[in-house]
């Protein structure tokens, strides 16, 4: 059985994702030249929305593509979106390219070009269980702080963890831990919670900066912004990883070993339970009406 159509915003139009026609010439699909998003929205309310919209314009910003629409016509196109589904919890995922000159070159075209719009809606599934990474070498570029759809680097991580058995690629870069092909990563170290700093070599993960808002706001551990190298973290006390669509998603092994040691060693440690705790009660604040 075919999956039922879903609703999309395509360039101004209303249609379904089985009618949806986008143009051989748009950049995004030639060169992956656009950005994106992925909201959630929890019960049917927008989660993180001011933050992802401040990553989109940064990211817009980046590769200089002036800004397809205000902030009040996103908002319009999110309610419908969330409008068109049942899921209780869902992922607003939408993308912005360079727009679709008349031929193919690889300099960008003049300003007449419109930039491409496009913007769905899925379900966000429950998370059964740890997540089981492989480590892999970070073959990124070096401004993965932009959110491009340009991510054949993250695929080819992800296959390569599935192919394994597995649920996520770690990106390690000289000996250091950046983040996963579509999540940050997070280590407790000796009772402090270490991640990599924001710069070129990460996303800037909206999951990150809430949960370290919280943490800090919260005094609930100490914090430190610095590169883990691969041996720390086979040898941390717990590991998680984080993103929109995935929450704190507790790491229970690492290639192959488990996290962890004694009681915990392979399953989700009590300073990451107690993490999940604090961020689920700030997604039901922020949700409320
Ligand atoms: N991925 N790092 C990378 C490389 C990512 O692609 C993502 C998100 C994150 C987490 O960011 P956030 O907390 O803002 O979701 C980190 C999205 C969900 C995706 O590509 O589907």
């Amino acid at each position: 059985m075919s999956p039922t159509p879903q609703a999309v915003y395509l360039n101004g139009e209303w249609c379904t994702s089985d009618s949806a026609c986008v143009s051989v010439f748009d950049r995004g699909y030639l060169f992956g030249d656009g950005v994106y998003e992925v909201i959630p929205a929890f019960a049917g309310r927008l989660f993180g929305l001011d933050e992802h919209m401040a990553r989109l314009s940064r990211s817009l910003e980046a590769l200089g593509i002036v800004p397809p629409l205000k902030h009040d016509d996103w908002l319009a196109i999110f309610e419908r979106l969330l409008a068109s589904t049942d899921a209780p919890d869902a992922a607003i995922y939408l993308q912005v390219t360079r727009g679709a000159p008349a031929k193919r070159d690889h300099a960008w075209p003049d300003a007449s070009v419109r930039p491409g719009v496009m913007a769905t809606v899925s379900p966000i599934g429950a998370i059964d269980g740890g997540a089981r990474v492989i480590t892999l070498p970070d073959e990124r570029w070096g401004r993965c702080d932009i959110k491009s759809i340009n991510l054949l680097p993250n695929t080819m991580a992800r296959q390569q963890a599935v192919e394994q058995g597995c649920d996520e690629a770690v990106l390690v870069r000289d000996g250091l831990v950046m983040e996963g092909a579509a999540t940050n990563l997070f280590a407790v170290v000796g009772g402090r919670l270490l991640t990599a700093p924001n710069g070129p070599r990460i996303l800037p993960g909206i999951t990150r900066g809430l949960l370290l808002d919280l943490v800090r706001r919260k005094r609930l551990m100490e914090l430190d912004e610095s590169f883990i190298s691969i041996g720390a973290l086979r040898e941390a006390d717990e590991v998680f990883l984080t993103s929109s669509t995935k929450d704190i998603w507790p790491v229970v092994e690492i290639d192959g070993e488990p996290v962890g040691a004694g009681e915990h060693a392979g399953r989700a440690g009590p300073i990451t339970r107690l993490l999940d705790r604090h961020f689920q009660a700030l997604k039901t604040r922020r949700s409320d009406p």
